[in-house]
């Protein structure tokens, strides 16, 4: 069996930014407390506990620092932080923070925000948290005939950094269609659209997509969606859950995978067809 992996999977820039950042820390310091996972993805995140990571839900004034992962807190976390003196290693990814900041001066000049995106994910609680929690939600472009705007009023939309591509022109175009007063602003992480376009050009080569990545991981979820419109797809964690599959009549098969799913569950994911591959 054949094996491509697509041309840009795994960490991107800022998960890997703040995945260092840890690591540099806890050589420093011993242990690191993070709020929150620093990713999703639970074998990276056991790594991470064995060199000393301690992810707690809270700021105490015990804490001597505590990192903020690469899709970002709500504002009134810095706020707390402050108040109970605790150093923040902030590993907010830049391109988080800019739509945080986008979204904050917006809000404070009058605007109303709109945010495209999973209103429960960490990342777009933290946005939202930017505009006193008022922004309106939409997913879809059916999300966008639903909307219940004010004509005379000013309103921005911005994007979940992971959302998907192909989501976003159809929001796009109905927006620019229908309304005048909202301005967009293009959000999506560069990272994403070349994971999610080179995930595409692969499913149409392969027989199978692998995808690759935590279940908890909207991004990995989203490769997956993109890929199985294409090819058949399987959404795994870790090579353990390809044991009990039946790679018959595959010939070719593709790999890509989220931007927070480490080298290391990869490689295994390739040993392990290749493994097979041979016993075939
Ligand atoms: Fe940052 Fe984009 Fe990754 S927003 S955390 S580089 S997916």
């Amino acid at each position: 069996m054949e094996i491509i992996v697509s041309e840009h999977s795994g960490y991107c820039y800022g998960v890997k930014k703040a995945i260092d950042t840890a690591m540099e820390k806890m050589d420093e310091k011993g242990i690191l407390y993070s709020f929150g996972d620093i990713i999703h993805n639970k074998r990276a995140i056991q790594r991470l506990s064995d060199n000393g990571l301690i992810v707690v839900n809270d700021i105490k004034s015990e804490y001597e620092s505590i990192l903020f992962r690469s899709h970002g807190v709500e504002k009134n976390i810095y706020t707390l932080a402050k108040q109970k003196g605790v150093e923040v290693i902030d590993a907010t990814c830049v391109f988080v923070k800019k739509i945080q900041d986008t979204v904050e001066q917006n809000y404070q000049s009058g605007k109303n925000i709109i945010i495209a995106g999973d209103k429960n994910h960490p990342e777009v609680i933290g946005i939202n948290s930017r505009a006193d929690y008022t922004a309106i939600f939409i997913t879809s472009a059916e999300d966008v005939d639903k909307l219940d705007i004010d004509l005379d009023k000013e309103y921005i939309l911005v994007f979940q950094t992971t959302f998907n591509t192909q989501k976003y022109e159809t929001i796009v175009d109905k927006i620019k269609a229908k309304y005048k007063n909202i301005t967009i602003f293009n959000t999506i992480c560069s990272a994403t659209k070349k994971r999610q376009d080179s995930a595409v050009e692969l499913a149409k080569k392969v027989d199978l997509m692998i995808v690759i990545g935590d279940k908890k991981s909207s991004n990995s979820k989203k490769l997956f969606e993109l890929t199985a419109k294409y090819v058949k797809s399987v959404f795994i964690e870790d090579k353990k859950e390809l044991e009990s599959y039946d790679f018959d009549g595959i010939n070719k098969a593709g790999i890509t995978a989220g931007a927070s799913t480490p080298d290391f569950v990869i490689e295994e994911v390739i040993d392990y067809i290749k493994s097979i591959s041979k016993n075939q």
